[in-house]
């Protein structure tokens, strides 16, 4: 426990191991970078970014783009208020500031877990009828799929283990680490 002051246990206390390292990380999203950039030649692309896991990826991701582009951020909940599991229903907390009518639209996510968040969220983009809408995610826990959701770029798929750092959060702390870290659920204690 480092900060006990802050009530935040050291993430070394429940690391189980670091799935993907910083250097993976940056090698998959320049080749991501590449192949999104030859899909979307001679066109804009417009990046939608659902908050707040996603941040990390999109801030890195953009860079390794050399298409035009522009940033957009949504952000949604699930249901049940507190939960590790999505629950099926997904509410939009925060709209897009721009309208995406005939523009191709990019969805960048941290993790597709049940796919329950992505396939609402597509649902929702694509009654404002965009010219595109593809999905590029960071993770992909395929063996938790709930619902049947395209993936168009996936950075890694990983198995079912819950994972935190590069944007993702335990109780929304840990999301500044370079890594992306497995948790050991024996040794995570949340408060209370
Ligand atoms: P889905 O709706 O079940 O696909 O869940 C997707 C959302 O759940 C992601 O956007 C994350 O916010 C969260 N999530 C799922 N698995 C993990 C994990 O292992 N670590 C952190 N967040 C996760
Ligand atoms: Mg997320």
């Amino acid at each position: 426990m480092k900060y006990p002051e802050v009530d935040v246990q050291d993430y070394h206390d429940f690391l189980d191991e670091i799935l993907i390292d910083e250097g993976q990380l940056k090698q998959r999203t320049i080749e991501l970078g590449e192949e999104i950039s030859r899909d979307y030649q001679a066109r804009s692309l417009h990046m939608v970014c659902i908050l707040r896991g996603g941040v990390l990826f999109l801030a890195d991701l953009m860079r390794c783009i050399t298409v035009p582009n522009t940033i957009d951020f949504m952000a949604v909940s699930s249901y049940g208020a507190g939960a590790r599991r999505t629950t099926g229903q997904v509410r939009i907390t925060l709209d897009l500031k721009e309208e995406i009518q005939d523009r191709d639209v990019l969805l960048v996510e941290d993790i597709v877990d049940s796919g329950y968040t992505i396939a609402s969220v597509l649902e929702f983009l694509e009654t404002r009828h965009p010219r595109s809408l593809r999905v590029c995610t960071l993770l992909d826990k395929a063996e938790r799929r709930e619902v049947d959701v395209p993936i168009d770029y996936c950075g890694f798929t990983i198995p079912d283990k819950f994972v935190f750092g590069y944007g993702l959060d335990i109780d929304e702390y840990y999301r500044n680490l370079p890594f992306i870290g497995a948790v050991d659920p024996l040794r995570y204690r949340p408060e209370e």
